[in-house]
């Protein structure tokens, strides 16, 4: 058969063909990854939590060492806030972190946990996406995973040419398409078939429409303008400045430590910035400039200086902590500054 769905009324009333051609790929082709494999309601939690805001290959390791370390709930409820936060470290967005265990907590406390997507949102750090993809996988509740991938895919098929403010306000728009396209059978395998044709198939960039198995149903790729779809307004990318001080004294350096409730650092260390030690902008970058570093931050792109030959005036605020050097390894510092202080300290010793 050929077909080519122009809009969404038609693709919906080939939702069977679609289904079975997504089902029947993903189940011959679908990565085998440590949640697909004799899965739980704790490993779907855990490794959604780690894929919010991150790729696969970067969540392996840490849910290889997660599981191993805290394997339930029950351990995850018991375990204390600081192990947690160091089992996390380098993942970003510790929040999540802190969310994860709070959840373990109020699941582990219940006498069996939520089976619904609304309950499931009452929790900590689970919004629709995380809900939906939770209670589908785990129970087969008939809820359709939407985000960014999904949204691309359906944009294209349809070959839909609204143009959508923001990913946040397209996913809303295609709530109700990917809703009406969700196997009920198994809602699971369908919403991870979605995520999957997303990440190894429909690219951003160069989409795969050759081996697509949901080919025939796309008007984009039938166009020849898969890459067209969807149409998002350009984001607007900000560049950013931030100078960090390097304070050694006695063998130990000093660090800020985030607070508890930072949704970004929750509990983390970085290099302190010229404010957070007292001095001014201008005298920090008198010192010597011993690294610059460059990172991208949601649209910021961020360019830090880091420099030497400040000291720390007046009052020390409670949230920085002078640590031995040869103690870094047992504090959690954000990814990328445990990366830059081990650069620093590893050329110092090559001097
Ligand atoms: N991204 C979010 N959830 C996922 C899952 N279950 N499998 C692969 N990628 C994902």
């Amino acid at each position: 058969m050929l077909f080519v769905a122009n809009s969404s009324v038609q693709l919906i009333a080939a939702k069977l063909d679609f289904q079975s051609a997504l089902l029947t790929w993903y189940r011959r082709h679908a990565r085998v990854l440590p949640w697909r494999e004799n899965p739980s309601l704790y490993k779907t939690v855990v490794s959604e939590l780690m894929l919010q805001q991150t790729q696969v290959k970067t969540v392996l390791p840490y849910f290889a060492r997660w599981l191993a370390t805290l394997p339930d709930f029950a351990a995850l409820a018991a375990a204390s806030e600081t192990r947690v936060l160091k089992l996390w470290e380098g993942l970003g967005y510790y929040s999540r972190a802190r969310n994860l265990h709070q959840l373990a907590r109020a699941v582990a406390a219940l006498p069996t946990p939520p089976r619904t997507p609304a309950e499931w949102r009452e929790l900590p750090g689970v919004g629709p996406y995380t809900a939906a993809a939770i209670t589908s996988i785990a129970f087969a509740a008939p809820a359709a995973c939407v985000d960014g991938n999904v949204v691309r895919i359906l944009a294209r098929i349809t070959a839909d040419g609204s143009e959508y403010r923001d990913s946040a306000s397209a996913a809303k728009a295609f709530t109700s398409l990917a809703e009406a396209l969700l196997s009920s059978q198994s809602p699971g395998d369908h919403n991870q078939a979605m995520m999957e044709l997303g990440a190894t198939v429909c690219f951003r960039q160069k989409p795969l429409c050759l081996t697509c198995p949901v080919r025939i149903f796309c008007a984009g790729a039938r166009h020849g303008n898969p890459t067209a779809y969807p149409r998002l307004a350009p984001k607007l990318i900000e560049q950013r400045r931030v100078t960090r001080v390097w304070c050694e004294r006695d063998g130990a350096l000093l660090l800020h430590r985030a607070a508890a409730d930072s949704k970004r650092l929750a509990h983390q260390h970085e290099l302190p910035t010229p404010e957070q030690v007292g001095v001014s902008e201008a005298t920090a970058t008198q010192g010597v400039l011993i690294a610059k570093r460059k990172r991208s931050i949601t649209r910021f792109q961020i360019t830090e200086t880091i420099h030497a030959g400040v000291s720390p005036r007046g009052k020390i605020s409670p949230e920085l902590v002078w640590i031995p050097l040869t103690t870094l390894d047992e504090i959690t510092l954000s990814g990328p500054h445990r990366r830059w202080i081990t650069e620093i300290l590893a050329a110092r010793l090559k001097k």
